[in-house]
């Protein structure tokens, strides 16, 4: 080989090794690709599937093995407390739920992240169908869960594609939801069921998106206030030394706490894998609209235990952080989703956020791999495999739920915009 020709090899070898190392030219998003590819076309297929029923799809309807949740539970079961089973002709079949249902709004979510990302209209058109069927969510006031349904519908569609009619929606829904707050006690309540005195759930830290959007788009303070309190005093009650947290905390009358207790998990010191994820999804949102640095400290720290205490090789948590480590315990695919989507957020705020984007990026790679994204036309036509909605109950344990697969598709849109990727390079 003459000379200039060594050069030009060593040269070109050279750079093929430097990208490969440096992850620039050579990174390969063919998993991003399927990943959207593989929800558009489960999306649609539930689309059609479901047209004319009025109701909108939650997971599969499952049931469970005693044995097995008592393994998990490293307890007796609490029979009074176990969902009942469904009849045999159900198991297996895609179950739906009416628009009152807390996880109303994610379908229509999906299928508008799945517009962003691919700018198909015909989904667009199926999202705005299914996003305005949930209209008469703004009279109701039954729930701190109108967040999840209004603004993961409403709040995408205005996004989107903005119509006039969007925000007097928004904001009706966000009245609502301060309609639960209590002046004395400083939270939202939660729920309206069970013995407890004033239910204050993690999970409320999501529902907070609604009442900021509710004062930008009035130029009204009131809501955004309202969210502060609620977090301001959900920091100091909800979460233990090591920065987990509990997932219910009651609170009496006078505003003093009255029980803190963990519904959905383990037991109630445990650390409730999706309990986790909202937290670190709510503090990061709450120093997005604040910019007080506390809240950001705070998720950092949320986010380190994450980090820490997850034992799964793949980054998809079990059920509960404190559930055995057996070959056969349940993940929990919707709060590995959660916690990328709050992660990559997270990333932008601090000064070295590789540590929480790279570790997001694990998530998603492993969401989008065959082990968790669904084969096409299979899995009742959700995105994701795996998730765990409540097993202390029985409840949809290991199975797909709406909410995973909107987190998921909500991931994989920051994950492409923090990158720079548009769908048509992919
Ligand atoms: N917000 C209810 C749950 O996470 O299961």
């Amino acid at each position: 080989m003459k000379l200039k020709q060594l050069f030009i090899a060593t040269g070109i070898a050279i750079l093929t090794v430097s990208a490969c190392k440096t992850g620039t030219k050579a990174e390969d998003y063919k998993w991003i690709k399927t990943g959207i590819d593989r929800a558009h076309q489960q999306l649609m297929l539930t689309a059609e599937e479901i047209d004319g029923t009025g109701k909108l799809p939650r997971s599969i309807w499952s049931g469970y093995d005693i044995s097995m949740l008592e393994q998990q539970l490293e307890r007796p079961v609490i029979k009074d407390s176990l969902r009942a089973l469904p009849s045999a002709d159900k198991l297996g079949t895609r179950r739906l739920c009416d628009i009152y249902d807390w996880t109303s709004g994610f379908y229509p979510g999906s299928l508008w992240y799945v517009y962003e990302m691919t700018g198909d209209e015909k989904v667009k058109a199926q999202a705005i169908k299914y996003t305005e069927l949930l209209n008469p969510i703004r009279e109701y006031t039954g729930t701190h869960d109108l967040g999840f349904m209004i603004n993961c519908s409403y709040g995408n569609a205005l996004r989107l594609s903005p119509a006039d009619t969007i925000p007097a929606v928004i904001v009706q829904t966000a009245g609502n939801l301060c309609s639960r707050f209590d002046e004395k006690i400083g939270c939202i309540r939660s729920w309206d069921f069970g013995y407890w005195n004033y239910p204050v759930i993690i999970d409320n830290m999501m529902n907070l998106d609604l009442l900021f959007s509710a004062s930008k788009l009035t130029g009204d303070p009131y809501y955004k206030e309202i969210a502060i309190k609620h977090a301001d005093k959900t920091m100091p009650n909800h979460f233990r030394d090591d920065y987990t947290c509990w997932h219910v905390i009651s609170y009496n009358d006078d505003g003093s706490v009255e029980m803190k207790e963990t519904y959905q998990g383990k037991a109630h010191d445990s650390a409730w894998a999706r309990g986790q994820a909202w937290a670190v999804y709510g503090y990061t949102a709450a120093y997005r609209e604040t910019q007080d640095k506390k809240y950001l400290d705070f998720a950092q720290k949320i986010a380190d235990m994450i980090m820490s205490k997850v034992k799964t090789e793949d980054a998809i948590p079990y059920w509960d952080y404190d559930a055995p480590a057996l070959e056969n315990t349940p993940r929990d695919a919707s709060a590995a989703a959660v916690t990328a989507c709050g992660l990559l957020e997270l990333s932008t705020m601090v000064e070295d956020g590789s540590r929480y984007f790279n570790y997001a990026e694990k998530i998603l790679k492993s969401l989008s791999s065959d082990a968790y994204l669904a084969a096409p036309g299979q899995n009742q036509g959700y995105v994701l495999m795996h998730s765990t909605g409540s097993l202390a109950h029985g409840s949809e344990v290991d199975v797909p739920l709406n909410y995973a697969d909107y987190y998921y598709l909500e991931g994989l849109q920051r994950y492409m915009k923090l990158k720079g990727i548009e769908y048509k390079d992919l």
